[in-house]
């Protein structure tokens, strides 16, 4: 992790803090269980609500499967009607009980520049309707948004997510994380311009 310069963005977080504030959160809704381990969607939105964050990514997210016929993304981002998660994006990572699981990231804030997404082992959601060992067919997904610094330098903040499976003894986890460092290392530190922070 050399290419972070950690000093530089310490720096850069404490001088944007005065100026901006975005409430970031990550959930795992495990497909809409509560505490309790029993379905109910309508807890797992107020929850959420209660977090009162701006962005907020989701892990263990169904999408109309046989079990919860639902797009539990688009539920929980309309669950507020007056603060709504305008932007909202369900990564598909399986084919799952005829519909779809995976991850998502949403936020109220719209200006989001462009999203994302990297399957581990570039394995499709269509070729993962049974994982194999060693791949449990999950990845991340990563949105940039843009911010104006001292209102001349243009600066990128990343915020994104991802499901890691413990897997092989550990193996397989330590696999996704080296792909995750391969993937940013060859798609943002090696080649932004920009001052950015993830
Ligand atoms: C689900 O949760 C909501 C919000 O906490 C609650 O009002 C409702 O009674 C719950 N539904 C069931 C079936 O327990
Ligand atoms: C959920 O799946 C449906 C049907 O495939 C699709 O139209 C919808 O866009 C998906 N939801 C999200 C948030 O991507
Ligand atoms: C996934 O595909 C990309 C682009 O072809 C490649 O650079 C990368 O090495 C692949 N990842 C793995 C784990 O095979
Ligand atoms: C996934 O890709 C990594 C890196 O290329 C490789 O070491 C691993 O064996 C692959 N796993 C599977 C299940 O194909
Ligand atoms: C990109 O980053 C990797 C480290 O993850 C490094 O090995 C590689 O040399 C870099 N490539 C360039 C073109 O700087």
């Amino acid at each position: 992790m050399k290419h972070f310069h950690f000093v530089l963005l310490w720096l850069i977080i404490s001088c944007i803090l005065s100026t901006l504030s975005i409430r970031f959160g990550t959930y795992n809704i495990q497909s809409g269980s509560n505490f309790a381990h029993v379905y109910n969607l309508t807890e797992t939105a107020e929850t959420i609500n209660q977090l009162d964050v701006d962005i907020i990514a989701l892990q263990e997210v169904d999408n109309f499967t046989d079990r919860h016929l639902i797009d539990q993304t688009l539920y929980i981002a309309q669950y507020n009607k007056i603060q709504s998660f305008e932007y909202f994006h369900f990564e598909k990572m399986r084919n799952f009980q005829n519909g779809g699981y995976g991850i998502s990231i949403l936020s109220k804030q719209t200006s989001i520049k462009r999203l994302l997404t990297y399957h581990y082992n570039n394995t499709t959601a269509e070729q993962c309707v049974i994982p194999k060992e060693g791949d449990y067919c999950q990845g991340f997904i990563l949105i940039e948004i843009p911010f104006k610094y001292q209102d001349n330098i243009d600066l990128s903040i990343y915020f994104g997510t991802t499901h890691l499976v413990i897997g092989l003894n550990g193996l397989q986890q330590f696999n996704e994380v080296k792909q995750i460092v391969q993937w940013m290392s060859d798609n943002i530190i090696n080649i932004s311009k920009n001052p950015y922070i993830f």
